[in-house]
């Protein structure tokens, strides 16, 4: 395996929330490893701007305190931590008063030769608007680029309000979206398998696939994020946004370049042909659950807010009318476990029929977490002699290089941020594809609160829910088991 280190043009990346956890966990460790790959161009810099009352130096501890928790000891090595903590500036800022918006307009307008300028908002969504509208106020907003993390809004009235007030200021071509499961590197493969090889074109339609499972399972709970998540919940923190992308891009049709507007067409596309699903359809096609404790944890005893979610999606097209999609997402559930299952229907007679085990169909797996892999499980026969026996065999198509010396799986936000600053939207979700997604959501979301009802209990470390395992035993489907 060859990486190939492009090296970005200088530029000038503002985090605003750059005291939290985000950059603590994601951010900064993302810039430290493109540094030290040497992808960042030594003039280069990145300003942290929050309310705390820091200077410089006293970012620079903050950043080398989260690195030393992030970032492996073996990556920091040598000077690589000193040399990227001497790119880091600091200005604390009021985003709704004056303070610290002259020296930060003072720093960025420093260097005579131009630059691509990035204005990243690691924040809440209530300061997406007040912050672009400061930053045109103070003349910093033109040519810049501005990324800005889900959950945009929290359906699609405060979709529309939010991107409004951010499009006043930025055009659609200079904002950025970060879903950052389009930034696995399984998702990128999974547009590779299909739209690089000619094996899996013909075979990908209702035809010949009989199901899709996409499951994101999680360990954790909700941690110290219950302020947040307690509003959100698992359809607005994971569905409306990952879920839903990594569906996108195993239903759409093949775009006609890989480039951001080509891909985004066919994702859109396959949003809007999602049959809705409203009222009595949506409560039948969907199941809540939350897990035991969770209204404690969440310091809300009367709490509804749902930590798991399972629904049944059909897409209206030629292509997938027969084929249900199945998703599920949960907190504090058996095992991490994120994959995409397409599952191939059976052969159309079988001619082993009088084998001990019925033939398996052919499945393929692709997973993004927690070991990335793309599997296809093939029917072989078992070798020897004591009767013609089958067997699964899974063929590894990932070939990630994991297993080379000196290989490191990058982060999402690696791939994501350099791609701001390398001006490729392409990972990025356009306005329209969210307010897509929050058609689809919105009416299932409103039927929840009109059935009234609350999320059914699940025991932490289980499988989920039992209505979610009966969604599918009526549809004669089971979900594959989430042990490890
Ligand atoms: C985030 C959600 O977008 O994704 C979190 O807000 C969730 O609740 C996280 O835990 C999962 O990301 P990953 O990359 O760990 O699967």
């Amino acid at each position: 395996m060859t990486t190939r280190i492009i090296p970005v043009d200088p530029f000038d990346l503002v985090i605003f929330g750059a005291t939290g956890d985000l950059a603590a966990r994601k951010l900064l460790p993302a810039l430290f490893h493109r540094d030290r790959d040497g992808q960042i161009p030594d003039r280069a810099r990145i300003v942290g701007c929050a309310r705390s009352d820091l200077d410089d130096e006293g970012f620079r501890d903050l950043a080398r305190a989260a690195l030393e928790e992030h970032v492996d000891a073996e990556y920091r090595t040598g000077d690589a931590l000193d040399r990227f903590l001497a790119r880091l500036h600091y200005i604390s800022i009021d985003v709704f008063g004056d303070k610290g918006w002259s020296p930060l307009r003072a720093l960025l307008s420093e260097p005579e030769e131009a630059r691509i300028r990035v204005f990243y908002l690691s924040v809440g969504p209530s300061l997406f608007g007040p912050i672009a509208d400061a930053l045109k106020t103070h003349g910093l907003a033109d040519e810049a680029r501005l990324v800005v993390e889900k959950p945009i809004g929290h359906d699609g009235d405060s979709a529309k309000e939010l991107n409004d007030r951010i499009g006043a200021v930025f055009d659609e071509s200079r904002v950025y979206r970060i879903d950052h499961y389009l930034g696995k590197e399984t998702v990128q493969n999974l547009i590779a398998l299909r739209f690089a090889n000619a094996l899996f074109e013909p075979l990908w339609n209702a035809k010949h696939i009989e199901s899709v499972r996409i499951t994101v399972a999680e360990t954790l709970g909700v941690e110290d994020r219950a302020s947040y998540y307690d509003k959100a919940g698992a359809m607005r923190d994971m569905v409306q946004n990952h879920l839903l992308q990594l569906l996108c891009l195993t239903a759409m049709e093949p775009p006609h370049h890989f480039e951001a507007d080509a891909l985004r067409d066919e994702k859109l596309k396959v949003l809007r042909a999602l049959r809705p699903l409203s009222g009595t359809e949506a409560l039948k096609a969907s199941v809540r659950g939350q897990y035991a404790g969770y209204p404690e944890e969440a310091e809300n005893p009367a709490s509804t807010t749902e930590t798991y979610v399972a629904l049944k999606a059909e897409i209206g097209t030629w292509r997938w009318a027969g084929t249900p999609f199945y998703l599920r997402t949960g907190k504090k559930l058996r095992s991490r476990l994120s994959e995409i299952v397409v599952l191939f229907r059976q052969t159309p007679h079988q001619i082993f029929d009088d084998l001990a085990t019925p033939v398996a169909p052919n499945s393929l797996v692709i997973r993004l977490q927690p070991d990335e892999a793309i599997t296809l499980s093939i029917t072989t026969k078992d070798p020897g002699p004591g009767g013609f026996r089958m067997r699964e065999t899974p063929l590894d198509m990932s070939f990630t290089g994991k297993d080379e010396e000196g290989f490191r799986m990058p982060d999402a936000y690696e791939r994501l941020v350099m791609d701001v600053v390398r001006g490729n939207q392409t990972l990025f979700m356009r306005r329209d594809e969210v307010a897509a997604a929050w058609a689809w959501i919105d009416p299932i979301m409103d039927a929840w609160r009109e059935g009234g009802g609350k999320p059914e209990e699940y025991d932490r470390g289980s499988e989920g829910p039992m209505s979610a395992m009966e969604l599918m035993i009526r549809d004669g489907r089971r979900w594959r088991s989430l042990a490890p």
